[in-house]
């Protein structure tokens, strides 16, 4: 996240008056609408009047056209390269708690490999009797599960640490997504290979450009890690890693190496470039916290949102997503007024375990000013915390793992803006 603070700030203006364009837009758009009534009662409308298209026109389907501002969307001023860099989720325009393949967000350090799955390989080597080479073909002929998991990256709301920044919940929290992988468990894998006594780690390797490479315990490892190739029921998007990626459940994203390229066993970690001078976090007093590889519990209101604000006073449906790295969500609080009080919201859909849950909270609105939060409880105990107390157990210096209670100040035009409450 290269930038000079004077071109931040210029950008930043430039983008929250962007985004305050944005929500204008929407409001006008309800005006508009109202003038044209030739499809609406008791009229026929034109999708009536007139046949559509025939079947195969989309031989892979694609969202209707009406759908085109629900895309992934980057922040230019946040990276210096678009090899290195992150699109975003956009989560205020989602529902339910799986993320659609195509919206899932990117993050790459050395742009996307384009690997053809016949030339792919999967090496297991180091501590091991038996190093072994996978095909795609031999990982796909091996006994498969399905799983539901959140990813979110360890940099999620990473630019909030030191105050409200970013005026929507795709740049604040859109670095998870939450998908079904199917895949081997890595158990599998490493028993074929036959892991020697003294093996303890071991090391995933992605075959991008960037090779990125993260040590794991072995103890994980043999948990409940995937060598997963597909998600919601394709195969792995490019972007995503194609054909193959580790999926390591409720860690953070950095870890989930993808177009992993190879598996080194070994008796201790490696203290990779992506373990020491990135992914720790530096505490106020110079010291760093190392190998903080769990996401703890955080929630996040979706609507409204500043992207989705109100247009409308009345019966109000607040949404928004929870999820926890250590399990279940078990509950999730919702408060109108900046945290004095907090009612329970309703939970909706399944609730596996490390993935996301939906929650809801209905309202009547009468057009008053709210301070919007959640706050997410797992079946740890442990209950996610305001963004002061964070700070002051980690200070603020790092850019990761920031799960701290996010505010929306909800307008009486029904605009909404990110910002904090003391
Ligand atoms: N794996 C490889 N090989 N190269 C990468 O750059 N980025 C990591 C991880 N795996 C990365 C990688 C980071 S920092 C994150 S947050 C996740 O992938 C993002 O996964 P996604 O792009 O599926 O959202």
């Amino acid at each position: 996240m290269n930038e000079t603070a004077d071109n931040a700030r210029a950008s930043r203006r430039r983008f929250l008056a962007g985004a305050a364009g944005l929500a204008a837009a929407g409001a006008g758009l309800r005006a508009a609408r109202a003038d044209n009534v030739k499809n609406l009662p008791p009229n026929v409308p034109d999708w009536t009047r007139n046949l559509g298209d025939g079947v195969g026109t989309q031989p892979y389907g694609t969202p209707s056209k009406y759908e085109k501002d629900v895309i992934r969307r980057t922040v230019p001023w946040l990276t210096a390269t678009p090899e290195s860099s992150v699109a975003f989720t956009p989560l205020h325009a989602l529902d339910g708690i799986i993320t659609p393949n195509g919206l899932c967000f990117e993050r790459h350090h050395g742009g996307i490999a384009e690997v053809d799955p016949h030339d792919y390989r999967l090496m297991i080597h180091g501590l091991v009797e038996k190093p072994l080479i996978f095909t795609l073909e031999d990982i796909k002929r091996l006994p498969r599960v399905n799983k539901i998991y959140f990813l979110e990256c360890a940099a999620n709301s990473g630019m909030e640490w030191r105050g409200a920044q970013l005026n929507g919940v795709q740049y604040t929290h859109g670095m998870v997504h939450c998908v079904q992988y199917t895949g081997v468990p890595l158990k599998l894998l490493l028993e074929q290979a036959c892991l020697k006594a003294n093996a303890k780690w071991i090391l995933a390797e992605g075959g991008d450009a960037a090779a990125m490479d993260r040590s794991l315990p072995l103890e994980k490892a043999l948990d409940d890690c995937l060598v997963a190739y597909r998600m919601n029921g394709e195969m792995l998007r490019p972007e995503q890693g194609y054909p193959v990626r580790l999926v390591v459940p409720g860690w953070q994203g950095n870890v989930w190496v993808k177009w992993l390229r190879r598996i080194k066993v070994g008796d201790q970690p490696w203290f990779t470039r992506e373990e020491t001078s990135k992914y720790t976090d530096l505490l106020a007093d110079g010291r760093a916290r190392k190998f903080t590889y769990v996401m703890d519990a955080k929630s996040v209101i979706t609507s409204p949102s500043p992207q989705a604000p109100l247009t409308q006073k009345g019966f109000t449906v607040i949404s928004g997503l929870a999820w926890s790295g250590r399990g279940k969500v078990a509950r999730v609080d919702v408060s109108l007024d900046g945290g004095r009080n907090w009612r329970t919201a309703r939970i909706d859909g399944p609730v596996f375990d490390k993935a996301c849950v939906r929650f809801y909270a209905e309202i009547e609105w009468n057009g008053e000013p709210l301070l919007l939060q959640s706050r997410a409880m797992d079946e740890t105990g442990y209950v996610q915390p305001s963004k002061d107390a964070l700070r002051k157990i980690r200070g603020v210096n790092s850019i990761y793992h920031n799960n701290g209670i996010q505010t929306w100040s909800l307008k009486a035009n029904g605009e909404v803006e990110n910002v904090e409450v003391g």
